[in-house]
């Protein structure tokens, strides 16, 4: 009957089936007609049937909305409500003609139809107008979530609740409270009131990036807590919102603000402070039998004030250093017959799991507590990438995915100089936008087990509520549409609806969102005679402003021009002395600048051919090297080439046979991610079709300090071919992360100097 009243409808309106609507995330089915609804103000509605919360919320979307206000006795249209029986979960219709109808199958779904009308409603200059059509709309995943995290940084009852509200308003469903963590724990319990005495406050915390050496710290107490009180005023509020939240007390790993507060709960029971650095640090939770049962105790209090289904108990990043050398865990792991630390960390999981199980919740954890064998009921967020995901969701677990490559909203957003400091990767809005929780990877038959997806966002470089929404707004619109829409829209069409109406609507509600988006997007490409780049936006007929500035031979000179969209501006490679330019490039559209500097040698835009590949995941082209551009700090993927060999061969073709006076070469160092200077470099040259050693090996000494290092080779030699091999360490040495292992090497840039 249902179908059949769709049809007609259609059959009626004569509609075209494609229309873009302007509800982000788009409706499942959105049509439209030429005819229009005008209005000044004031709708005509009917509640009846409604719950009370439902008609408060539907009342404060519709002022916080447009400011429209309801009435019993409006001569506005008429606005009524209908609850459907026996329809899709969560479905919700919304047909305009003469009159609104709303048709519901449960509460959620009218809310999420109410947020939709609003969307659909326009400003004029004498009222509103909503164009008649008809919506028909339910969501794909039904895990919608977004995580902040309050560890690091904390955040008021008054932010949280703001982050919610927008949240709802994207129809995201899952708020995941990431509560407690080496730097602070942030969630009274009454048993144990140090946890927040102590654990809730840390005395220093680290300056700058962590890559920045030598490490500085602000010595101010620092931290918070919410109370119990605060808990259920946002549980309540939440609820209200159709928002359900996911606790997270992480275990065994990042645990040191616990520790702070309790010792004896460690393997080595030695007091140390709540960290003021970020990272990952030995000293986790002992797996002895007080540790266990003291969490379930912990356990107890948060079920009681969290009524969601799912229990987050972490489960990454936890080094087994401790465990190896304590004697009460491995009299744990004899007891239990546990082979090692990975199967110990398992069965503290399983622990937890039992426990909360039999008290009718669900245990979820990152994608690290497959380790050593997945607890039978645990469900798994896979962060790590898909991997973690597609293998427990074979094994019949449930799944979230939150990979790091599209969810991670710490990274950074766009590659301008004027983003702010994040911890590294780079996520933006359009690679959250391709985000499919459900990878090809996974066997058709398991995918019922992926609930959906989430975005991550971790608060050590996000110290203010205002950098937290820069960091979400809008990627979290583009991740809205990729959890709730059957089939997304184009990437254009959506970011057209976003910047016509709803970054007004974000501005109205006063979220500080990255104007990223607005940037002009440089592409860089070889030219014949050096490099190019090209100003791309989205804008029709955009004309930049680019003010550029040349020194050479220490003359500085100046320029300033405006460029359309699609010009190019070319550099060419110097034919002799080094020529640094710098380049800013201002939107008109918004005042935001990106600056770059090159520096233009012999080697600028050469032909560069890797004998040995990069690692794929830090691999943005060969280009990179010889741009001009020095990889900067805090490091960024897209701006170092890095390897993962022990041995790496690069070739450049200088393009000219002639007399070349030096290769400089540079490298990053950042132990704490496994990258290493080399151990050492040398250099060949190509004379009648043959490789000759031309300098080296130069063997590295450095600072431990240093950052960057760059390396200057002696060539002297004519020729137009040169070959850069490099030794890395064999192995990260003792005592260091990732001991063991072979470390990255990270390059950026190589110039060959005359
Ligand atoms: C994580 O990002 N350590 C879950
Ligand atoms: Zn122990």
């Amino acid at each position: 009957m249902k179908c059949i009243f769709f049809l007609f409808f259609l059959v009626i309106m004569n509609l075209n089936i494609a229309q873009v609507s302007p509800i982000i995330p788009a409706p499942v089915v959105y049509q439209e007609l030429n005819e229009s609804l005008n209005f000044d103000g004031d709708l005509l509605v009917n509640f009846i049937g409604l719950s009370t919360n439902l008609q408060e919320q539907i009342t404060h979307l519709a002022a916080i909305y447009h400011g429209i206000q309801f009435s019993n006795f409006s001569s506005g249209p008429k606005i009524s409500f209908k609850k459907l029986e026996n329809v899709k979960q969560d479905s919700y219709s919304i047909n305009v003609s003469n009159e609104i109808v709303i048709s519901f199958s449960s509460d959620v779904s009218c809310y999420y139809a109410f947020i939709s009308l609003m969307q659909l409603i326009e400003t004029t200059s004498s009222g509103f107008k909503l164009k008649k059509c008809f919506v028909k709309d339910y969501p794909k995943f039904s895990w919608r979530g977004l995580h902040l995290d309050v560890s690091r940084h904390f955040f008021t009852v008054e932010e949280v609740k703001k982050y919610i509200d927008l949240m709802s308003l994207y129809k995201f469903n899952t708020f995941h409270w990431h509560l407690t963590d080496d730097q602070g724990w942030r969630i009274e319990i009454k048993n144990f009131p140090k946890l927040t005495e102590i654990g809730g406050w840390r005395d220093s915390t680290m300056n700058n990036h962590y890559s920045t050496k030598p490490r500085t710290y602000t010595r101010h107490k620092y931290g918070g807590y919410y109370t119990q009180e605060q808990i259920k005023e946002v549980v309540a509020y939440a609820n209200s919102k159709f928002v359900t939240i996911v606790p997270e007390i992480e275990m065994p790993g990042h645990s040191r603000a616990a520790l702070a507060a309790y010792p004896e709960y460690s393997c080595t029971g030695i007091q140390q402070g709540v960290e003021g650095l970020w990272g990952v640090f030995d000293d986790i939770f002992c797996s002895k039998e007080e540790t266990i049962l003291f969490l379930q105790k912990i356990l107890d209090e948060v079920i009681l004030l969290f009524p969601g289904k799912y229990i987050h108990v972490g489960g990454d990043e936890a080094p087994k250093t401790r465990w190896e050398k304590c004697t009460n865990c491995q009299k744990v792991m004899h007891e239990n017959n546990l082979k090692n630390e990975h199967q110990l960390q398992s069965y503290f999981i399983q622990r937890m799991d039992k426990y909360l199980t039999e008290k009718g919740r669900k245990l979820i954890g990152w994608d690290e507590i497959l380790e050593g064998g997945l607890s039978s009921n645990a469900a798994v967020m896979s962060w790590r990438g898909f991997e973690g995901g597609v293998e427990a969701a074979s094994q019949e677990h449930e799944v979230v995915m939150t990979p790091g490559s599209h969810c991670y909203f710490d990274h950074y957003q766009g590659k301008g100089s004027n983003e702010p400091i994040a911890i590294g990767g780079f996520t933006p809005l359009e690679k959250v936008y391709e985000f499919n929780p459900i990878p090809n990877q996974l066997n058709k038959k398991y995918e019922p087990y992926i609930l959906g997806g989430q975005a991550n966002v971790w608060t050590e470089y996000i110290s203010d509520f205002d950098k937290v929404e820069y960091m979400v707004y809008p990627r979290a619109l583009a991740l809205s549409q990729a959890l709730w829409c059957l089939e997304k829209p184009s990437f254009n069409a959506f970011k057209n609806v976003l910047m016509d109406k709803h970054l007004p609507f974000l501005k109205k509600m006063k979220v500080h969102y990255a104007k990223t988006i607005f940037s002009p997007k440089i592409e860089w490409e070889k030219s014949k005679k050096g490099v190019q780049f090209n100003i791309k936006s989205n804008d029709q007929g955009e004309i930049y402003e680019v003010e550029s500035s040349e020194i050479k031979n220490n003359k500085i000179s100046k320029m300033n021009f405006n460029v359309l969209q699609d010009e190019c501006i070319e550099i060419n490679r110097s034919e002799k002395d080094q020529i640094n330019y710098t380049y800013y490039v201002r939107s008109k559209n918004d005042s935001s600048t990106t600056q770059f500097n090159i520096q233009a040698t012999s080697s600028l835009g050469a032909p560069v051919k890797y004998i040995t590949q990069p690692s794929a995941s830090y691999n943005s082209g060969s280009l990179t090297l010889v741009d001009g551009q020095h990889g900067s700090l805090p490091w960024k993927r897209n701006e170092w080439i890095g390897f993962d060999t022990t041995e790496i061969d690069i070739e450049i073709d200088l393009l000219k046979r002639q007399k070349y006076k030096q290769l400089n070469v540079s490298f990053l160092s950042d132990e704490h991610s496994w990258i290493h200077f080399p151990e050492w470099i040398e250099v060949f040259y190509l004379r009648k079709g043959k490789w000759k050693h031309c300098s080296g090996p130069v063997q590295f000494s450095y600072l431990q300090s240093e950052q960057v290092r760059s390396f200057q080779i002696e060539l002297n030699k004519p020729t137009r071919n040169v070959l850069v091999k490099i030794k890395s360490l064999t192995v990260i040495p003792n005592g260091l992360p990732g001991a063991g292992h072979i470390p990255w090497t990270f390059i950026d840039e190589i110039e060959v100097v005359k």
